[in-house]
């Protein structure tokens, strides 16, 4: 009965076609914010999809979907997920290659027959990428009892709106009430979203764990005034401070070195006309680095930045966090497993930790996670070009598959790798 069971990578590879078709970019690409309305036809066909492959999907108030394929024994599900929210110019993989790998994982499971011990759930959570409405990973933080589910819907995104407003106007605020989840274990398969595995020629990644997130966001106020007539010695303009405060965040994670990243993402001016000196400056500064201690250094120091670039300017400031993870280390039993199956099925493999920011890290909370990475052409992610190629796409879902298939509670010796 389980001799030879396969995922369909060509199957799989057609879902991610299909669903980089909703909301696709007019060139190439995709923008599927959360709870757009390119989000909702997403969701929707995801559930269509749940529903022929005989899940039973169910719907939380913060419009996580979960998808169960019932097990012989009603037991913890192994739980498979990710997300399918998009940043305004995101690609066909960053989130969409978990859940829809999670589909592959269960129709392989439907397609021969075969009961697992436990329940498989294929999870895709609310706003992963953040980009719309901050904290990042909130479906998932919810899901976990991190974040209380009515403070999560109260959120205001970056264009006025309430969570609860655009969940309620997509048709995605379900009855589920948040719940602390019994979870088995939880499995995402992802791109890496970075260069290494691609310049190694490893096609594999095993993550160990997830580093530490800082999002700050910085409202400036200063004096607008007459770009002709106002002496350089009497500006309070915010848009220097802005710009003195970007190119301080990119010497603090150069002068600092090893995992230290940082980045100014977003800038607005006010009114951002030609002969105006800007009164108001909106930035967002996102910092992060594996180890914690490390993280909090880099954000003293561009404390410290803020501190005196403004007192020069005489500009005020007042911050706000957006988000604020620690470093995240992955189940190391679980580790070990993911990466003795890719060995087994015959991949190469290599260890990293997570540069980018995932629902894994909210559910290891709660149950032993475990992530497995595929290479990203050009380590491109959040950008149009985003490219993982069908070979690395399939190779990842069979392992997500074998791990799986020994979690929920089938023999993973009957499983091939293409
Ligand atoms: C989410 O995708 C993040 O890491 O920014
Ligand atoms: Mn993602
Ligand atoms: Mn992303």
């Amino acid at each position: 009965m389980t001799s030879n069971l396969r995922i369909d990578g060509r199957r799989l590879v057609g879902r991610l076609a299909r669903l980089g078709q909703v909301g696709a970019l007019p060139d190439r690409g995709v923008c599927r914010l959360a709870l757009t309305e390119e989000d909702r036809q997403g969701r929707d066909l995801l559930v269509g999809w749940m529903k022929d492959l005989g899940l039973s999907v169910v719907i939380d108030r913060i419009g996580n979907i979960f998808g169960t394929r019932a097990g012989a024994n009603a037991l913890p599900p192994l739980m498979i997920g990710s997300h399918i929210d998009t940043v305004r110019t995101g690609g066909l993989y960053d989130g969409a290659l978990g859940v829809l790998a999670g589909l592959e994982v269960v129709e392989t499971l439907n397609d021969a027959g075969v009961a697992t011990e436990r329940p498989i759930t294929v999870a895709a959570f609310t706003n992963e990428e953040g980009s719309r409405f901050q904290p990042d990973m909130m479906g998932s933080l919810v899901h976990v009892g991190g974040m209380d589910v009515e403070g999560a819907r109260a959120t205001v995104g970056i264009d006025g709106e309430t969570v609860a407003d655009c969940l309620d106007r997509i048709g995605y605020t379900g009855d589920l009430p948040a719940q602390p989840p019994e979870i088995h274990a939880f499995l995402e398969l992802h791109v890496e979203q970075g260069p290494v595995l691609e310049t190694e020629g490893r096609t594999i990644g095993i993550v160990e764990g997830v580093q530490g997130i800082s999002w700050t966001e910085y409202t400036f106020e200063g004096t607008a005034a007459h770009a002709g007539t106002t002496p350089m010695a009497m500006r309070r303009d915010a848009g220097v401070v802005a710009a003195r405060l970007a190119v301080a965040v990119r010497e603090v994670a150069n002068e600092m070195g090893g995992a230290q990243v940082g980045t100014v993402g977003l800038l607005a001016l006010e009114p951002n006309l030609v002969n105006v000196i800007p009164d108001r400056a909106v930035m967002t500064v996102d910092l992060r680095n594996t180890d914690e201690a490390e993280l909090s250094r880099a954000e003293r120091i561009v404390a410290e930045h803020v501190a005196a670039v403004t007192e020069d300017e005489g500009v005020t400031v007042a911050a706000r966090t957006l988000a604020r993870f620690e470093p995240v280390v992955f189940d190391a039993d679980l580790v070990a497993n993911v990466e003795a199956e890719a060995m087994r099925l015959g991949f190469t493999t290599r260890r990293l930790p997570s540069g980018a920011g995932h629902d894994a890290q909210m559910l290891a909370r709660v149950c032993p996670a475990a992530m497995i990475f595929v290479p990203s052409v050009g380590g491109l992610s959040h950008n149009v070009e985003e490219y993982t190629n069908d070979e690395d796409v399939t190779a990842g879902a069979a392992v997500l598959f074998a791990v799986s298939a020994r979690l929920a509670g089938v023999d993973p010796k009957g499983v091939s790798s293409a």
